[in-house]
């Protein structure tokens, strides 16, 4: 099923989005803000990923896809724990540097709560941020994440040690953002 935001569309991820990601995941820029870390990614890896890249019940992987533009970068849920009705976000990237800001992670990132919370029927999502990542610390307080603690240098980028900060977003937070912001009114 296709996710529809207000400003994006959430889809499967297809053979033609792999150039995209493959030239943002070996970008500096891109792997300083991120938790997770990786080995240059040839063209070959690239095509292995994405053969064994499937949705399952424990991961889902969309593309974010935008009328104008076309593919713009990749959200999704890992963990999905159906007994505590938990997931944690997969690390939400718009690949061009020169659409950020417009509201796109937003709206990618409420889309898929409305589609985990209302639909999956989830009732937490967790999510860890680099300390100094404050484009997607804003995000995530935009969408209703609260601060729960910090996981202090756990991770190594740069030659130092970071702080990681841990959220969480409960179904409850979210209904009280939408209740508050009518995000999905027009
Ligand atoms: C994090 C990310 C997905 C956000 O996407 P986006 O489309 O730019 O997000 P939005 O436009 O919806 O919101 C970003 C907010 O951060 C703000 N922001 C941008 N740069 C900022 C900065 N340096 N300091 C503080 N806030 C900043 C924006 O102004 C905006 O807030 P506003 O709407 O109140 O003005 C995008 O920046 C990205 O892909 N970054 C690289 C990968 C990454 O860091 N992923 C997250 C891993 S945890």
């Amino acid at each position: 099923m296709y996710l529809y935001g207000k400003k994006v569309i959430l889809r499967a991820v297809e053979e033609e989005d792999t150039e995209m990601l493959r030239e943002l995941t070996n970008s500096p820029d891109f792997e300083r803000m991120i938790v997770g870390w990786a080995f240059p990614i040839s063209k070959k890896d690239q095509r292995e990923w994405f053969m064994s890249c499937h949705n399952s019940e424990s991961r889902l992987r969309f593309t974010i896809e935008t009328e104008q533009d076309g593919a713009v970068g990749m959200i999704g849920l890992k963990n999905i724990d159906w007994k505590n009705g938990s997931a944690e976000g997969l690390g939400i990237r718009i690949a061009k540097r020169e659409i950020r800001s417009r509201g796109l992670g937003t709206d990618a990132q409420l889309t898929l709560m409305r589609y985990a919370f209302e639909e999956l029927r989830l009732n937490r999502i967790n999510a860890s941020v680099l300390s100094y990542n404050a484009p997607s610390l804003k995000m995530c307080e935009k969408v209703g994440f609260k601060v729960e603690g910090v996981k202090r240098r756990a991770i190594y980028k740069g030659g130092k040690f970071h702080d990681l900060v841990i959220l969480g977003c409960l179904k409850s937070d979210y209904e009280e953002l939408i209740a508050s912001n009518h995000y999905w009114e027009d």
